[in-house]
């Protein structure tokens, strides 16, 4: 690739290096603000894109269970060339194609109950305004200059790529085509009069934002170093409107489009109010995005925010693919999962366990309705599911009220296997707390489950139901065994509330507990083990939900047709 470099603007070097501007930190005294991508409208909804709008809802409802300010962010990506040829293969305007693709988007996510603060569309004039201020603060600042960009472009990308990020391929026809080695998606060769942004000139500072520890996992904070550390060319931000008219103009030149990655990742300062300084200012934000989308978060975001004196992200939490027959799962292959489909079949809190239970942010993950049917029986039904109406069912808790908890009444014997119970168990919000700012949701759930098979393990050989008809002080260890399964529920279905909030609220109402005490936030768990007060003590249980998971029915495997007709008639359990 060649550059043409075009009047150079003086000012911007020692600008650069002189601006004093705060990385990452603390959310001090401010909401805590996480993004998904903004999806493009060229196709509707898939697994992959619900995906990223559970996470970070997960992550956002964690938040806020924590007692912490949180704000969730997600959209759509209207403008561009592939938007454009989008429209135009349909038949249909870009107005009219934006508007349905976007509702979609709107429509599933609601159905998965993301609970987003804003969902911002780049066609709106919010949107357009916060671009071209921004626009006009690079300009101001220097960063901005006209010069010629030669080399290729890939639509499906919406990306300009070097020599060596392209490569020879055939298309379906045996025609030698050039592919982004990337994506694998068709280039062109491009030569035009572009305005440029001078990325080269970031690259230091880049890489002191780099120093704290911004990407997560952490292979993909490898990757970017290693991007920074080769040719850094500066980058066209504006193509001639001949070509795309579908996006906003350059303020100062109508006969240029804005380039649609700098368009779109504007986003996340139009729901912070940019550029008004009221509202929620742009403050610490956590962008979630899959590993596609790495460099334009990773290098040209930072370095956009960075040249408009703003801080760059303090997170950016990516995330690999799933698969489908181990083909990543997109829209141009036409092997996507349709999550409405799934949800009818899972349920919208079954379907969320498996994506975060399963999806892993550092492997590429394959999707086949066998694995989501194993894991939802295995987890959901039978470990939490049999958890819960064991410990409650009739026969053994009679009085359907809170039972009394004494340390005096933990015979010598079933001390140890009370302290593993309690070891397993105590740490377990500080382990998911770790886990949630980590971005590895995945093994917060994992050690949920973890959690409940203890309480399974240890219910089923102190076996209250046998204590029941023992002597008095079987009888009061039975009591204690029923307090310390419930107590467990109650740990579970608090922590679980962000992840499945239907099943967590199933649990936690079972159980009786109130609105009130569904917090993380002060909320103490096996307080009286510890020789203090035994909360719940004799309260009453809330009304019998029945099965707590049973949205499996209706599916191909007899041996899982077989399990399920047994859970219905309850014989599991006990
Ligand atoms: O890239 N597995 O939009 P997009 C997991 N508009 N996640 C997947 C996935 C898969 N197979 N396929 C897609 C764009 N995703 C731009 C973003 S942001 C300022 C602009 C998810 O519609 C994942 O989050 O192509 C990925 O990064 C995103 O959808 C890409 O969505
Ligand atoms: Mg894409």
């Amino acid at each position: 690739m060649r550059w043409l470099y075009g009047r150079r603007v003086g000012r911007w070097c020692s600008l650069c290096f002189s601006r004093k501007i705060s990385y990452g930190g603390p959310a001090q005294g401010r909401p805590q603000l996480f993004t998904t991508p903004i999806f493009y409208v060229n196709a509707a909804p898939h697994l992959g894109h619900v995906y990223s709008a559970v996470l970070a809802d997960t992550l956002h409802r964690y938040t806020a269970l924590r007692g912490g300010e949180s704000r969730l962010n997600t959209g759509t990506d209207e403008h561009g060339i592939k938007v454009q040829q989008a429209a135009a293969a349909l038949g249909s305007t870009p107005t009219e194609l934006c508007s349905r693709v976007s509702q979609q988007f709107r429509t599933m996510f609601d159905a998965m109950g993301i609970s987003y603060t804003d969902f911002v569309r780049t066609t709106e004039p919010r949107h357009s305004r916060a671009v071209c201020h921004f626009w006009k603060r690079l300009e101001e600042q220097g960063y901005i200059y006209k010069g010629t960009y030669q080399g290729w472009y890939c639509t499906s990308d919406e990306a300009f790529l070097s020599e060596e990020q392209t490569t020879e391929s055939k298309d379906p026809d045996g025609n030698k085509i050039r592919v982004s080695v990337e994506s694998g998606h068709q280039v062109h060769w491009m030569s035009e009069e572009n305005y440029m942004f001078r990325l080269s000139s970031l690259r230091p500072e880049l890489l002191k934002w780099l120093q704290t520890d911004p990407i997560h996992p952490a292979p993909f904070l490898r990757i970017v170093r290693k991007w920074l550390e080769e040719e850094l060319p500066d980058l066209s931000v504006s193509r001639h409107s001949s070509r795309v008219s579908w996006g906003i103009p350059v303020p100062s030149d109508p006969t240029h489009t804005i380039y649609v990655w700098l368009d779109a990742l504007i986003n996340y300062l139009t729901v912070a109010n940019y550029p008004d300084p009221a509202g929620s200012p742009w403050g610490p934000s956590t962008h979630l995005l899959g590993k596609d989308i790495l460099r334009f978060h990773a290098v040209y975001w930072p370095a956009f925010l960075l040249a408009a004196g703003l801080p760059p992200p303090a997170k950016l939490f990516v995330h690999s693919h799933w698969t489908c027959q181990g083909v990543k799962m997109s829209k141009s292959l036409l092997n996507v999962i349709d999550p409405a489909e799934c949800i009818k079949l899972y349920g919208r809190d079954g379907f969320r366990y498996f994506l975060l239970r399963n999806g892993s942010p550092e492997r590429d993950c394959d999707f086949n309705h066998d694995a989501v049917r194993m894991l939802l029986k295995s987890d959901l039904a039978d470990a939490l599911g049999g958890l819960l109406n064991r410990s409650t069912a009739l026969n053994i808790n009679p009085e359907q009220c809170w039972p009394c908890f004494r340390t005096t009444n933990v015979p010598l014997t079933s001390r140890g296997q009370l302290e593993d119970l309690l070891g397993a168990l105590q740490g377990l919000p500080q382990q998911v707390d770790q886990y949630m700012d980590t971005f590895q949701v995945h093994k917060a759930l994992e050690a949920i489950d973890g959690g409940v098979r203890s309480s399974n393990t240890f219910l089923q050989r102190q076996a209250p139901w046998k204590l029941s008809k023992g002597s008095e002080e079987d009888k009061a260890w039975g009591q204690c065994v029923l307090y310390l399964t419930l107590e467990a529920l109650r740990l579970y279905g608090t922590l679980l509330q962000p992840a499945v909030p239907g099943l967590a609220q199933t649990i936690l109402s079972r159980l009786g507990v109130g609105n009130d005490d569904r917090t993380l936030k002060g909320n103490r768990f096996f307080a009286a083990t510890r020789g203090e007060e035994c909360r719940f003590r004799g309260q009453k249980l809330g009304l019998d939900c029945g099965l707590l998971y049973h949205r499996l029915r209706g599916q191909e495997d007899p041996e899982l047709k077989k399990d399920i007709t047994q859970h219905e008639s309850g014989s599991t359990f006990n």
